[in-house]
């Protein structure tokens, strides 16, 4: 396993981190055993995994409760990163304390804030509600309390567009990262928001590695997809049940004919699809660590094979030209889950 630091905290996280959303178990994911978590992060561990990530949100408070039993007796090998909801961000201590408790632990490696402040992103998190979105500098000073006291050793950002990174450095609080959606059919990030953060020294963490599950190759055609997965913009409309909410046409066959050129490779080579898109992840220079959910032992071992793989050039440029066309169909906007002349991103 490699590691890398974030951003400039002295913190170092390996380049695999484990994706935790599933843990808990609920209606997007669907049953998740304790038992499988708990052998998850132990095997994790092990291997050299020292990222793990959650949120308040995952599986309303379950996700954190599971990595925190998982965690009893390790906590001091993890550099353990959870978020607060945006409609949370104007009480950042009241949602921290919270969020120790469920992980029965009492200080975070990282603290994002899961969205940007905007009115959009607060009504999604808060199931529709108005409330008053907070002062951008307000809730970072109220992060940056939390730092020198110890609660929280990182500040981080997710799904932040430059122009609201710039307005968090304007705050003259330090974001060390910016979690974002990074795969082979997920590039919006890399016409602006990566090269912003490279030259900010805000490190990049890429979520949704393997696209929920699609880049694995598991899937043969869109209809095999179950709903929550297929809810974002890669998929028609009606395709994502009712979580979907972006009205659009979604790139299905760009998407599936990127998939079959990972499919095309593996077959080519010893390498599974999921190695191969992580190892795709892992080989872009802007990067410092992507998460993957793994919800079992098999497939946390799928996975962590990508940090000993290494693709060759002509493999990366083949799958950078197999990705461009679902890239150009899906357009610039990183929100791939709002109608992209609603982004949340900008
Ligand atoms: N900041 C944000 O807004 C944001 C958004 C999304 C995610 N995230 C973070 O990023 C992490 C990763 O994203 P994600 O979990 O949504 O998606 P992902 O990592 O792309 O996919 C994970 C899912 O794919 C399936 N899978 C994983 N490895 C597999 C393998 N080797 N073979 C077959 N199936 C496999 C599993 O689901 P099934 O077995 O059910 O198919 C697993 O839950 C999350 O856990 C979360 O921590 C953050």
């Amino acid at each position: 396993m490699k590691y890398k630091e974030l951003g400039v905290s002295g913190i170092e996280v390996s380049v695999i981190g484990l994706g935790c959303w599933s843990f808990g178990g609920g209606a997007y994911w669907g049953p998740q055993s304790q038992r499988d978590v708990d052998n998850v992060v132990a095997a994790a561990i092990e291997r050299g995994v020292n990222f793990f990530d959650t949120a308040e949100v995952y599986n309303d408070g379950e996700s954190e409760r599971s990595l925190g039993l998982a965690l009893k007796g390790r906590r001091d090998k993890v550099v353990l990163a959870s978020k607060i909801s945006t409609a949370h961000a104007g009480e950042v201590r009241k949602y921290l304390e919270q969020s120790l408790s469920r992980l029965g632990t009492d200080y975070l490696d990282l603290y994002i804030l899961h969205w940007p402040i905007n009115a959009a992103a607060i009504a999604h998190f808060a199931g529709g509600q108005k409330v008053e979105p907070p002062r951008v500098a307000d809730v970072f000073h109220q992060f940056e309390a939390l730092r020198k006291e110890g609660l929280i050793r990182s500040i981080g950002l997710s799904n932040f567009g430059v122009r609201q990174m710039a307005e968090v450095l304007a705050t003259g609080v330090r974001a060390d990262s910016n979690q974002l959606p990074y795969n082979i059919v997920s590039r919006a990030i890399e016409t602006e928001i990566t090269p912003y953060c490279v030259a900010h020294q805000i490190a990049v963490i890429g979520s949704v590695g393997l696209q929920q599950g699609l880049l694995t190759g598991k899937y043969a055609k869109p209809g095999d997809v179950p709903p929550p997965q297929a809810h974002s913009r890669h998929f028609a409309q009606k395709r994502g049940g009712k979580e979907s909410r972006h009205f659009e046409e979604g790139a299905e066959q760009e998407l599936f004919e990127a998939v079959d050129c990972v499919k095309a490779i593996s077959a080519e080579t010893e390498l599974s699809c999921a190695q191969i898109s992580l190892a795709w992840i892992l080989q872009k220079p802007f990067m410092t660590s992507t998460l993957a959910g793994c919800r079992n032992l098999a497939q946390l071992d799928a996975n962590l094979s990508a940090a000993d793989a290494s693709l060759s050039d002509g493999i990366m440029a083949r799958i950078d030209a197999a990705s461009l066309p679902v890239w150009k169909k899906l357009g610039d906007s990183a929100d791939y889950y709002e109608n992209r002349a609603k982004s949340r991103i900008f």
